[in-house]
């Protein structure tokens, strides 16, 4: 098994990409910590991973606060003895609107869910990780494509973006992997939401066009490069940018 009795935290794992994440990570022997701001999500797919005899406990945490990040990775301390992968997964988009009616508690609110959660989940794991010289970190991003009245959620995508390139230098003498991706867009709570606000205003109608015509893919696919990154077989790769809709990229995943 590619993950066998590696300890994963993997966060915003109650639905979506990070739920097939921690499906993919378990079954492929990861014990897990999972953690999101609701409870009962998170509790589902710890039962989940438990009704297939998988080890998985689930840890109500606030991303974007310090106490209870630290809180988090140590109770996933306390319950397995170490970190191996870190996947800041969580996020959620903010409000749609333009910038000069944007409130700085707006602002500063999506900037802290979608990348100040990063660095405080990299900041309380590292510890770990650099004593033992190893591990892995992927962080979820978005695409790098202009869109409007989406600002604070992109920039804080695109600063997540540059924060592992720049964390993957500080750690590359520690055998610390650290690379981001772009999960493509996926049918999810996050997709539907977007819908029921009006894609209009963000200057695409794509994401209702893909759900139309039946083809917005699953989160189990772009699960499968989180799953390949957090592998030995991705040891080699680090401060990359992958898109999941690179060809390429998908090439790379389907190898066994
Ligand atoms: N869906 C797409 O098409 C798409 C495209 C590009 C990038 N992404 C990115 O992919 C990732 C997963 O998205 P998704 O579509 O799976 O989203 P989703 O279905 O809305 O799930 C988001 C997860 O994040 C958790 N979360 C949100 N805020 C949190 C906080 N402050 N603290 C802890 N957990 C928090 C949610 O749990 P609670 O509700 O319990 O907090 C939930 O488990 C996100 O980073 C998103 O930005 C998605």
């Amino acid at each position: 098994m590619k993950l066998q009795d590696k300890v994963a935290i993997v966060t915003g794992a109650g639905r979506g990409l990070g739920r097939s994440v921690a499906l993919a990570f378990g079954r492929q022997g990861a014990k897990l910590a999972l953690a999101a701001k609701s409870r009962e999500e998170i509790d589902q797919v710890a039962a989940q991973l438990r009704s297939l005899r998988k080890e998985a406990i689930a840890i109500p945490t606030d991303v974007s606060d310090e106490d209870q990040v630290n809180q988090l990775v140590k109770q996933t301390l306390e319950t397995y003895g170490t970190i191996d992968i870190l996947v800041n997964n969580a996020g959620a988009r903010g409000p749609i609107g333009p910038i000069h009616s944007t409130s700085l508690a707006d602002w500063e609110q999506v900037l802290r869910i979608n990348l100040t959660s990063a660095f405080l989940c990299a900041k309380a794991v590292l510890p770990t990780m650099m004593e033992k010289r190893a591990g892995k970190i992927i962080n979820v991003a978005t695409t790098l494509t202009l869109r409007p009245n989406l600002t604070p959620y992109m920039v804080a995508k695109a600063g997540l973006i540059h924060f592992s390139k720049q964390l993957s230098r500080e750690l590359k003498d520690y055998n610390i992997q650290v690379n981001v991706i772009h999960p493509g867009v996926m049918d999810t709570r996050m997709q539907e939401d977007i819908r029921k606000a009006g894609t209009k205003a963000i200057g695409t109608d794509m994401f209702e066009r893909l759900k139309e015509e039946g083809i917005l893919g699953s989160p189990d696919e772009p699960a499968k490069l989180i799953l390949f990154l957090a592998s030995d077989a991705a040891d080699g790769i680090n401060g990359e940018y992958l898109s999941f809709d690179d060809k390429e990229v998908k090439f790379l995943i389907s190898r066994p």
